[in-house]
């Protein structure tokens, strides 16, 4: 029988029966600005995708950044701000999406003079590998995050 589909499981068991997840749990990641969370990713058992929620106070920034081989779509959940594509800075609002190809450059920034967060929702298709590493969750090719490793 499957355990609860919001319960804490073992990656093999997310890879095998699904979860249901939420974008404000998950594993910390600050290395690029912002405080952003992976929530439904590889090390968590998620198979070829990689879902993160990124929060910015005004006057953060998620900086911009490419991926050698993953698409990258991002949604304004929450907000307003920013978003970097390829070579300039674009004023997005709720329900904007950016969708950058592997190799264009890309990022997320709220501006200080906003006075509400804004929260970011993005998918990695394939998941992008090099967050994980740069954050320490994936070391000589295995993950070492575990569900109860919550930070
Ligand atoms: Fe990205």
């Amino acid at each position: 029988m499957a355990k609860d589909a919001r319960a804490d499981k073992a990656p093999e068991e997310v890879s095998r029966e699904g979860a249901i997840l939420n974008i404000f749990q998950g594993a910390e990641f600050k290395a690029y600005g912002g405080h952003m969370r992976f929530v439904c990713w590889p090390g968590l058992g998620a198979r070829e995708v990689g879902t993160h929620c990124v929060i910015l106070q005004p006057g953060e920034a998620f900086a911009p950044h490419v991926h050698a081989i993953s698409c990258d779509v991002v949604l304004v959940f929450r907000g307003q701000g920013q978003f970097f594509l390829g070579d300039r800075w674009y004023d997005v609002q709720e329900g904007d999406l950016l969708y950058a190809p592997p190799g264009v450059m890309h990022g997320t920034r709220n501006p200080a003079t906003n006075s509400e967060p804004m929260i970011c929702v993005g998918t990695g298709v394939p998941p992008q590998l090099e967050l994980y590493e740069k954050g320490g969750y994936l070391q000589n090719g295995r993950f070492t995050y575990t569900p109860s490793d919550k930070r």
